[in-house]
């Protein structure tokens, strides 16, 4: 799969996406070496706090789902002009899996930026620190 096939793939979500108090929908598609995709969108909630990124929906189906390594990258994406970069809670979960991801951040157009997961997360706290 290209990048920009997993681009478009995060992008589909959108329609998924659960956002009546920013109506700013975000979608994100993970990929495996398999070649698995897994997809998210953001879900909002009346008590803001409760609301879940995008991300971590498509991380949280992974994990549930038994896979939890051999992730390759994963694209973000949202809507507008503004590349969407994953937020502090996201980056932070997927260190947990795959602290060398390649992250795609795209914008509505389907235009993106890639860079690593440890660009945009350097020195995090991981498994490894426990150790
Ligand atoms: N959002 C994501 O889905 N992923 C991010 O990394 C940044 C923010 C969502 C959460 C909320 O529904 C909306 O964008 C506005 O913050």
């Amino acid at each position: 799969m290209t990048d920009q096939e997993l681009v478009k793939k995060a992008l589909a979500m959108h329609q998924f996406s659960y956002v009546p108090y920013s109506g700013f929908p975000v979608g994100a598609a993970l990929l495996t070496q398999e070649g698995r995709v897994f997809t998210g969108c953001n879900v909002e909630n009346a008590a803001y706090g409760s609301t879940i990124c995008a991300e971590r929906t498509a991380i949280v189906k992974a994990v549930s789902e038994g896979c939890r390594e051999g992730w390759e990258a994963i694209a973000i994406a949202g809507k507008g002009e503004d590349f969407c970069w994953p937020c502090g809670a996201c980056r932070q979960m997927l260190y947990e899996f795959a602290p060398d991801l390649r992250v795609l951040a795209a914008r509505g157009d389907g235009q993106y930026i890639a860079l690593r997961l440890s660009e945009l997360l350097p020195h995090g706290f991981g498994p490894k620190s426990l150790e």
